[in-house]
């Protein structure tokens, strides 16, 4: 179901329409965005289509460009006149429907009169109008995205709750993981462990999380408890957590390394090459919708892993990006972020994971 309807003229606003969508990509999922007509079937009722497309959206966003009301058809006659005109029979459906109807102006467009509609759109004339200028043009689109996130339904689900006996077996599956990593004697940490009468740290939290939590390696205070995140990272994860309204027991929060590695180090590449597969394991267990690589050594595993194009960037330009996986023919997300670390040597990088942290709500 697509949560955004975006109607535009292309000979009006294509271009205006492409960034646009590009850039709405970075916080909205692709099925989120309904777009193109062309998407629709030969041989079925286009007019039902349309509506039953924008009834489908929580918001509509209608882009107006400078020509938008002047553009005619082959025959000189003016589209918006037309009854086939599929840009008249979204908006007015849309307004039929009484959805949240934006008309974003771009390119200088003025809103035209009322008078000058044809009957059924003249209502768009009493929305709102959000203008975005070609000199600041992502910044606008920023606030755009901001308003747009605000009106759409929080009930929209990505990730179905699974039925008693699927929470069951995952619970059970988790559990065998924890037994084998307890008894992997074999692991590059095993004897650090053994000495500093420490635990491994498998994970906590939702077995069937939509949002699946990355960080790096267990400090003292995790590998003295057997959980992640309780030093003082970890309350500065439960401060971003709350920002969003979610609690530890709605998400699940692991580790690249599931035992602590001496003196607060990096992990090393046999350290990542051990414990990543009972990681991997996790993840197919817990089937998330997004996973969220807290720092740059889980985010190049993760983006590695699911050989995504972004797989070489940086974190300081992936921060906060939705990127997009495919896995056994379904979608899967990844937001990387900073480690919530960062916050305790720079206390404005909080507004950063903040801000990232936000990213996460359509997944709520
Ligand atoms: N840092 C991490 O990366 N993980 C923890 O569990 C704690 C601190």
């Amino acid at each position: 179901m697509s949560r955004i309807f975006i109607n535009y003229r292309r000979q009006d606003s294509e271009g205006y329409v492409g960034r646009l969508y590009d850039h709405l990509l970075k916080h909205f999922l692709r099925d989120d965005i309904f777009m193109d007509v062309d998407r629709l079937k030969p041989g079925i009722d286009f007019v039902q289509a349309l509506e039953e497309a924008v009834a489908a959206c929580d918001v509509f966003i209608a882009v107006i460009g400078r020509t938008w009301a002047d553009v005619v058809d082959d025959s000189g006659a003016r589209r918006l006149d037309l009854w086939d005109d599929f840009v008249r029979i979204e908006i007015a459906s849309a307004l039929k429907q009484n959805k949240i109807v934006i008309p974003l102006l771009v390119g200088g467009a003025k809103m035209p009169a009322p008078t000058a509609l044809p009957e059924d759109i003249a209502a768009i004339c009493r929305r709102s109008a959000f203008e975005i200028s070609h000199a600041r043009f992502v910044d606008d689109v920023e606030r755009l995205a901001e308003i747009v996130r605000e009106s759409i339904s929080p009930t929209t689900r990505l990730k179905p709750k699974a039925d008693s006996v699927t929470l069951e077996r995952k619970t059970v599956a988790i559990k065998q993981v924890r037994a084998e990593v307890v008894a992997a004697s074999d692991s590059p940490l095993y004897q650090f462990r053994i000495a500093s009468g420490s635990y491994p740290v498998i994970g906590d939290g939702n077995p069937d999380a939509a949002i699946f939590f990355i960080g790096e390696s267990p400090g003292r205070s995790e590998a003295e408890s057997g959980k992640p995140f309780v030093g003082p990272s970890g309350e500065i994860f439960d401060e971003l957590l709350r920002g969003i309204a979610l609690r530890r027991e709605d998400v699940f929060l692991t580790n690249l390394l599931l035992d602590r590695p001496p003196e607060k180090r990096e992990p090393l590449p046999a350290e990542i090459a051990f414990y990543t597969p009972f990681v991997d394991r996790l993840l197919t267990i817990i089937e998330p919708a997004v996973i969220v690589p807290l720092g740059r050594f889980a985010m190049s595993y993760v983006l590695k892993k699911y050989d995504v194009p972004e797989k070489n960037g940086k974190i300081s330009t992936l921060h906060g990006k939705l990127l997009n996986a495919r896995v056994d023919g379904r979608d899967l997300h990844i937001v990387p972020m900073y480690h919530p670390a960062v916050v305790l040597y720079s206390a404005n990088q909080r507004d950063v994971l903040q801000r990232d942290f936000e990213k996460l709500r359509i997944f709520v």
